[in-house]
């Protein structure tokens, strides 16, 4: 992929909690004019100093049109959604940008002959009768949120377009993504980004899942290595394409306590369980990632305690600094 290194990289999404770290990584990677960020709303500026940027919507056909054209993309990395809590408190809107968005990019990349299209899917897209231990690549998908409804929906989307369209659509079910830039867009797993804010401004914090509540999770650094390995993948090796289970870590609301009250001592958690837990007993616990080791060498780096050293370093410097 991005052999002749003339590829232009377009990225919906781009100011979220993953654009904001994959557009700089792909930046230096294949240089800043190469990559196109675009979101809705411009909530990051940061992303306009090193290459462009441009707003568009993606339940929007005409305007994601004219980005791919004027650009000549052929490349894009589709993260433009709307997140588990969010979506089960505007289900229409989670319908409509998660799955009028995704057909819409995927027609627009079917017309313009776009060479490979990332569209990522989520945890999410289990459900309460899917095993919820080591749950397998192969297994039962019957979602309760609408997030996850349109989670299942985009994979089969993206696997119809390969076999129909011979577009080279791929996808990863990212677990709970934690990290320390912007943060993140209204999901059932932000507790585990927010507990560090709190715990280094206030040593406390209300944690909105049980403290028994293990969910799969993954730190960003992995994140972008997973997204930028599935993608320079060998089409050839690839006997799935949109839904690669993925895993790192998992860790319940108490667990991630114990190991920043090793950084920070006085910090406390209380819990005060709400809507959120419902969506999080519907999700697996922890993941069987063999298909993605398999197929294109997927291995983590991060675990629990390197994970929470370095969240705590980054934002305890920024801290200091007055930046939090
Ligand atoms: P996010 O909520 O942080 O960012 C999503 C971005 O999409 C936002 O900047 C928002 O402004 C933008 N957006 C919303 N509606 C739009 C529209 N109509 N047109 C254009 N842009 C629009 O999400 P994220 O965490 O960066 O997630 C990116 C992708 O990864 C999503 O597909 C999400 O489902 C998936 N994912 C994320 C996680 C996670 O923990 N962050 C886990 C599993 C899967
Ligand atoms: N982190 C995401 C959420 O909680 C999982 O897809 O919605």
């Amino acid at each position: 992929m991005l052999k002749d290194g003339m590829s232009k990289i377009l990225v919906t999404g781009a100011c979220g909690q993953i654009g904001s770290e994959l557009v700089p990584a792909l930046r230096e990677r294949y240089g800043g004019e190469n990559v196109i960020a675009t979101d809705i709303e411009e909530t990051n500026p940061e992303l306009r100093k090193d290459g462009p940027f441009e707003f568009m919507d993606v339940t929007q056909r005409g305007a994601i049109g004219a980005v791919v054209d004027r650009y000549r993309v052929d490349t894009v990395y589709h993260l433009a959604a709307i997140l588990s809590a969010t979506g089960e408190k505007k289900p229409q809107l989670a319908w409509d940008v998660n799955i009028n968005g995704l057909y819409k990019i995927l027609e627009i990349a079917r017309e313009r002959r776009v060479m490979r299209v990332f569209c990522p899917s989520s945890i999410a897209a289990f459900g309460p009768e899917t095993p919820r231990d080591n749950t397998p690549q192969e297994t039962v998908l019957r979602p309760t949120t609408m997030y996850g409804v349109t989670k299942v929906a985009g994979e089969l989307l993206g696997d119809y377009y390969f076999r129909r369209f011979e577009l080279d659509v791929r996808g990863v079910r990212y677990p709970g993504i934690i990290s320390s830039e912007a943060p993140p867009g209204g999901g059932t797993t932000d507790y585990a980004v927010e507990i560090f804010y709190e715990a280094i401004k206030h040593q406390k914090y209300t944690c909105f899942l049980k403290e028994d509540t293990v969910l799969p999770m993954m730190y960003m650094p992995d994140c972008i290595k997973a997204t930028l390995d599935v993608m320079a993948a060998d089409l050839a090796q690839l006997e799935r394409h949109t839904d690669f289970n993925l895993a790192a870590m998992s860790f319940s609301p108490a667990e991630l306590v114990t190991e920043i009250q090793k950084h920070i001592p006085e910090f406390t958690c209380e819990y005060k369980p709400d809507f959120r837990q419902e969506i999080a007993d519907s999700w697996p616990r922890t993941i069987d990632d063999s298909a993605a080791r398999e197929e294109w060498g997927w291995s983590p780096e991060y675990d629990l305690a390197a994970m929470v050293a370095d969240m705590l370093e980054k934002l305890g410097k920024r801290y200091e600094e007055g930046r939090l």
